[in-house]
């Protein structure tokens, strides 16, 4: 069982810390991965109704893990009918839960149960099961199609709750297999449930029921949490809903004072254990003009063991008839300590109308790291722009500020301090990332095995989805938008190394919807259909020279007799029939385990599939029978590094020295050719990981294609770095968000693009950082990551113009999103070199 070190660790302590401060959810951010994937859930807080062998055990029920049989699979068929099987999560804590995600069994292509459909039962205390239902009543969620996608399905309403169950649901007799995870985050209020009266109804009409009540509702609500704790904040006109399709008031649970003649209504909050309470927020609707105010006065009780305190607590907040707008109104509970807290709140108007109440009270934040917040903090951290969300405190805005400033001296403290360990196990983790082909190999294999980790480096490596919005706090708008619509998302999971990131093949836009896996297409290539490559005669190949080796395998320089014949039309080579070309032929080694097989097989499908004028090709296989073989070009000047490092700038010093010379001209014309190569890889979403002079091969007239040999070879091995005897990474060219977070993505590729073209303009006379060691190479990659303007960028060598310089330096930009994309730096080159 690994526990990857998350690569939004930091992320996720600034988001706790927000969370600590403000103790209240938003349900927009709070989508966090809770620990099925990331190992943070321990195998025995995972349980399940039974198994169906020890190596389906309800441990092997984790998102994105192949380990044991590859899932969670109960003893027996499930029937439509019954539903007793389940596999439950003990979360240790109560939590905010707003997001689910499940998964079939596929283990590398073996499995191929998946449940179609499931619900969700969750208990706040381990004994009161609740079945979730979504915002109009249905029970069954739509679960997954296949075995190996991952579905994402917005939990509205969220749930609060300790324990979690799938159950998975079928419509005939099936067998079910499921991975499973739950995102959302920490439930700091604390609070298991609230009673009060039945919501009413407003002639207008308006319906102020509150509708997804999970306790009973006879004549009042009792033991449940419901609207008040969802995390949706009511719009100022209490008839429009942010929730699509339902009646008006949704959003608001509401007593009319008709109702109550002792004029005031009574609400009882019960909490997980003795707090000390800091501040009550009461989100209160204020549309005067229909009779609705926010309350005229509240008198709370506190009671902490047994006893009610005597004397309550009163508080005025004063009525509003200026503003008709939906407001916080903070209620400061003075520290008391309670277990249950009962308040009642006084008609202003013939009618109250609350969305939620939020407390702050002690948390396990406030003893360690800050002092509790003053009232008058926005119950929320919303976007600015967010006109639905308004605060009662003009000063909150300074607080805020305030609080990201200490917030972020205090991570970049913590980083400092964790800075080595953190990196070390980031570096694991980037590792798996990287070497998803290892899979098969355990670290005492890897540790033992001397230079080389892999040997096939270019496994496409996928773009990382929308989903990111769930763990990066930057981007908490388009998330809640994402989660008000309630909207279904087929994913790929980012962060996780195991089984997403070697099987599937996003080639989703961003925007898009589409994943396209690569499992199915092993299947058939397993199956012998569709390779789209020819069976290649070993006999016509001769050995000439090894170019490099790995673990698996080793890449051979051949010459092919009569490769023509094997080639698709499509596919030209401008040479004379019967002449034999030159091909690398990357082997497996015939005593490669199972799974390094189907990876080299995936890998040849995926080869297969690339097709660009500037990038390597796949030629031909030989599949048939062992050393598994794939055959693809080579060029006849070899590797840009050693091509241009035999080679001078024209000027006085070539004439000299009588070396051959390559141009300006020629140097921006093969950088063009690469970035145009980057671009096709780019609109696939595939992700090269290891762009550099040493991985691009220079053919006749200087023309480039990218390929990714550069890792095997001996050459280079002083480009990569060595983490622990285990894995090697070409640090020199990584950005820093692919070091210290293991996230690659095409803005990665663009930062090696970046270093490429300075060692490009460098004639590849001198590796890129060369007076700095590798420590302090990743020690640079930190001030990238703090961006004090304390980071090293590789100077501008000497024939390079500055127009060009931009483009490199704009390639190390700190914000992904304002790198070029490949397009522009393609665009940028052709028009410097017309
Ligand atoms: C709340 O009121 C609406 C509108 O009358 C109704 O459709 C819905 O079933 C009610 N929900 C509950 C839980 O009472
Ligand atoms: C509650 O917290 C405040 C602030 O930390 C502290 O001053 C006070 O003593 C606490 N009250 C109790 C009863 O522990
Ligand atoms: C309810 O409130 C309205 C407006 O304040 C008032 O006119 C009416 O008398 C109240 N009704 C009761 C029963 O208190
Ligand atoms: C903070 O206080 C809570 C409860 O008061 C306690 O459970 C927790 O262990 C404390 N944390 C630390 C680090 O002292």
């Amino acid at each position: 069982m690994k526990h990857p070190w998350d690569a939004h660790f930091l992320l996720l302590i600034l988001l706790h810390l927000f969370g600590g401060v403000t103790s209240q959810v938003n349900p927009g951010v709070c989508r966090y991965p809770l620990g099925m994937s990331g190992g943070q859930i321990q195998d025995e807080d995972i349980s399940a109704s039974s198994q169906w062998s020890e190596s389906t055990a309800a441990r092997y029920g984790r998102l994105d893990f192949e380990e044991g049989d590859g899932a969670w699979c109960p003893e027996v068929t499930v029937e439509p009918d019954s539903q007793k099987e389940f596999l439950q999560i003990d979360l240790r804590s109560l939590h905010f839960v707003t997001l689910v995600g499940t998964q079939g069994r596929h283990a590398g292509g073996i499995g191929n149960e998946f449940s179609q459909m499931y619900k969700i039962k969750y208990s706040r205390d381990g004994s009161r099961w609740i079945s979730w239902r979504n915002r109009q009543g249905q029970q069954v969620i739509e679960g997954n199609r296949n075995a190996y996608d991952i579905v994402l399905k917005d939990l509205e309403p969220p749930i609060i709750a300790r324990f979690v169950r799938f159950m998975p649901v079928t419509d005939h007799p099936m067998n079910v297999c499921m991975r499973v995870e739950l995102y959302g985050c920490e439930w700091l209020d604390g609070l298991v449930s609230y009673n009060a009266p039945a919501g009413e109804q407003m002639s207008l009409p308006a319906y102020f029921n509150d509708s997804v009540y999970d306790g009973a509702v006879i004549h009042s609500m009792t033991e449940g949490l419901g609207q008040l704790t969802d995390g949706v904040c009511g719009l100022d006109d209490f008839s429009h809903s942010h929730v699509y399709n339902v009646w008006p008031g949704y959003d608001y649970v509401g007593w009319t004072n008709e109702s109550f003649p002792a004029g005031f209504v009574e609400i009882m909050f019960e909490f997980d254990r003795t707090r000390n309470f800091t501040t009550m927020k009461v989100h209160c609707n204020n549309m005067f003009s229909q009779h609705t105010k926010a309350f005229r006065q509240v008198v709370c009780y506190f009671r902490s063991e047994a006893d009610w305190e005597p004397t309550p607590l009163v508080f005025n907040p004063g009525e509003d008839e200026q503003n008709p707008r939906a407001r916080f109104v903070t209620i400061d509970l003075l520290h008391h300590m309670a277990s249950a807290i009962k308040c009642r709140f006084y008609f202003a108007d013939a009618w109250m109308l609350f969305s939620e109440i939020t407390f702050q009270s002690d948390t396990a934040m406030y003893n360690t790291t800050l002092a509790p917040p003053k009232s008058g903090l926005p119950p929320n951290i919303q976007p600015e722009d967010d006109p639905t969300h308004k605060v009662d405190d003009s000063n909150t805005r300074i607080l805020i500020g305030c609080l990201v400033a200490i917030i972020f001296i205090l991570v970049v403290i913590i980083v400092i301090i964790l800075w080595r360990q953190v990196w070390q196990k980031i570096v694991e983790k980037s590792e798996t990332l990287a070497y998803t082909h290892n899979q098969a190999s355990t670290s005492s294999e890897q540790e033992s095995n001397s230079t080389y980790e892999r040997i096939f480096p270019l496994v496409p490596d996928y773009q990382e989805p929308s989903h990111i919005m769930c763990k990066l706090p930057e981007e908490p708008a388009s998330s809640s938008t994402a989660a008000s619509k309630a909207t279904t998302t087929t994913i790929v999971q980012e962060g996780a190394p195991h089984y997403a990131e070697a099987d599937i093949v996003d080639l989703q836009g961003v925007t898009g919807s589409n994943t396209y896996a690569i499992p199915t297409l092993v299947m058939d290539l397993l199956s012998g259909k569709d390779i789209g490559v020819e069976e290649f005669p070993r006999k016509l190949l001769t050995f000439k020279e090894k170019l490099g080796e790995g673990q698996f395998g080793e890449v051979h320089l051949c010459e092919a007799k009569g490769m023509q014949e094997f080639m698709n039309t499509e596919f030209s080579f401008d040479i004379p029939e019967e002449q034999t070309v030159l091909v690398a032929v990357k082997m497996l080694r015939s005593d490669a385990d199972k799974n390094a097989r189907l990876d080299f097989l995936k890998e040849i499908k995926i080869m297969s599939r690339l097709k660009d004028p500037n990038i390597i090709r796949l030629l031909a296989v030989c599949i048939y029978s062992d050393p598994l073989c794939m055959i693809t070009e080579y060029m006849e000047n070899g590797d840009l590094n050693q091509f241009l490092s035999h080679h001078e700038p024209e000027g006085q010093l070539a004439l000299l020295s009588n070396a051959p010379t390559v141009s300006f001209n020629d140097l921006s014309y093969m950088a063009a050719h690469i970035a145009s190569g980057m671009k096709y890889l780019s609109s696939l979403n595939f992700v090269h990981r290891d762009l550099a002079t040493r991985n691009c091969l220079v053919g006749k007239n200087f023309t480039i294609k990218i390929a990714d040999f550069g890792m095997s070879r001996n050459l280079y091995s002083g480009d990569y770095y060595r983490i622990q005897g285990r894995a090697v990474l070409p640090i020199r060219w990584m950005s820093w968000e692919s070091i210290l977070l293991g996230k690659f993505t095409t803005a990665s590729d663009v930062w090696a693009f970046g270093v490429t073209l300075w060692e490009i303009l460098n004639f590849c006379k001198e590796q890129p950082y060369s007076q700095l060691s590798d420590e302090q190479v990743i020690e640079n990659t930190g001030e990238f990551f703090r961006d004090k303007k304390r980071q090293i960028y590789l100077p501008q060598p000497e024939l390079c113009p500055d127009s060009l310089y931009w483009i490199m330096l704009s390639c190390w930009r700190r914000n992904t999103k304002e790198r070029p994309s490949f397009q522009e730096i393609h665009r940028a080159l052709l028009e410097m070199h017309p």
